[in-house]
């Protein structure tokens, strides 16, 4: 390709090498890198990706009407590193015919296991435990000490039975869990596997002893665990969440877990992320943060940087991609 056809592609982040490989590989881009750990600032956005073809981005870029207007007409395709789609503007995107891949399935697993990780942090109070032994807290055995709560014969509420809902009910059922609720937009085929019962939210909220939110950020879920929600969850109950941190009134799951509503909970989202060190969630000892760490294996996110990089070179060049986003 000669240098005036060389398409141009703006990447907002250094991303694992394996994506960058092929992008190099592909000899059809001229590319132009946000060489850093840290998030592109948004002056610096909107200049890289003026005339852009193809711009590969994170979840922490919000990529909105401004953006699409600064890149112009050239835009053809924007390939997330990530599943979670809500920072880009949906219909802005298709009002433009611009397509969208993005990275399923190959971090369903990596964060399955995290979120069970966090949840078993946060019922058995591993965070405590660890802290209490670099204190001097651990003075001798006591039999009522760091107690928690089990997943033997409880019952789990999975909201957002997804790729990655399933794959998370699948790693709790062999605990020894009872009963297997989820609720979602409709019932689920694959929820036999599990024995899943497809019950209302409220239903869900109620009865749950581990409620386990996995689904998708949308305006129909933005802030759905609020007061009301906590206010039924039981009083012994254990909230996980490794979705997004907007499904979550912060504020109210602040005052459910500083007045006894609830148990524990624990987050791989929140907001903003990063979560402020001052801020009042990070005083409780019965709430686990972690920093947004559901999919980071070393493999996972080679494999999410080499399905970025094919999504954005097929739809550079019109082919199918890999993992497109239906708009
Ligand atoms: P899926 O699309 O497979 O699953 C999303 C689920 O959300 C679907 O089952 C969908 O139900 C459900 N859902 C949508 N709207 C509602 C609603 N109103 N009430 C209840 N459920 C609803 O996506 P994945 O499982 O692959 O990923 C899920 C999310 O996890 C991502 O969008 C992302 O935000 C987050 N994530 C976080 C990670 C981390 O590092 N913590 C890593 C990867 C993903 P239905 O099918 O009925 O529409
Ligand atoms: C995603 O992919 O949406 C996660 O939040 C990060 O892997």
């Amino acid at each position: 390709m000669s240098a005036q056809q060389m398409l141009k592609v703006f990447v907002t982040r250094r991303i694992p090498q394996e994506g960058m490989k092929i992008l190099q590989k592909a000899g059809m881009c001229n590319l132009s890198v946000w060489d850093s750990d840290e998030p592109v600032p948004r002056a610096e956005l909107l200049k890289g990706v003026a005339g852009a073809h193809g711009l590969l981005c994170l979840l922490s870029d919000k990529i909105d009407a401004e953006v699409l207007d600064a890149a112009g007409p050239n835009l053809k395709v924007i390939s997330t590193l990530s599943v979670g789609f809500d920072h880009l503007a949906i219909d802005e995107i298709k009002k433009r015919g611009i397509r969208v891949g993005y990275t399923p399935d190959v971090l369903t697993d990596a964060t399955a296991e995290l979120t069970v990780a966090l949840l078993l942090a946060t019922c058995r109070r591993l965070p405590e435990g660890v802290e209490e032994v670099k204190n001097g807290g651990w003075s001798t055995w006591k039999p009522l000490w760091l107690c928690g709560y089990g997943l033997s014969g409880s019952t789990v509420g999975v909201i957002g039975l997804g790729r990655i809902g399933l794959a998370i009910a699948r790693r709790l059922k062999p605990f020894g869990v009872k009963r297997l609720l989820y609720t979602g937009r409709q019932p689920k085929p694959q929820a036999q596997e599990i024995d899943g019962e497809y019950v209302p939210l409220d239903t869900l909220v109620r009865g749950s002893d581990f409620v386990v939110v996995s689904c998708s950020l949308t305006p129909d879920t933005q802030g759905l665990c609020d007061k009301t929600f906590f206010s039924k969850m039981k009083k012994t109950s254990i909230f996980i969440n490794t979705s997004r941190g907007a499904v979550v009134n912060q504020e109210d799951l602040f005052g459910a877990l500083s007045s006894g509503q609830i148990a524990a909970a624990g987050l791989d989202v929140t907001t903003p992320e990063p979560l402020p060190t001052d801020h009042p969630l990070l005083t409780l000892k019965n709430c686990v943060v972690l920093p947004h760490i559901g999919s980071a294996t070393y493999s996972t996110r080679g494999v999410m940087s080499e399905l970025t990089a094919n999504n954005l070179l097929a739809g550079l060049t019109g082919s199918e991609m890999p993992s497109e986003l239906k708009l």
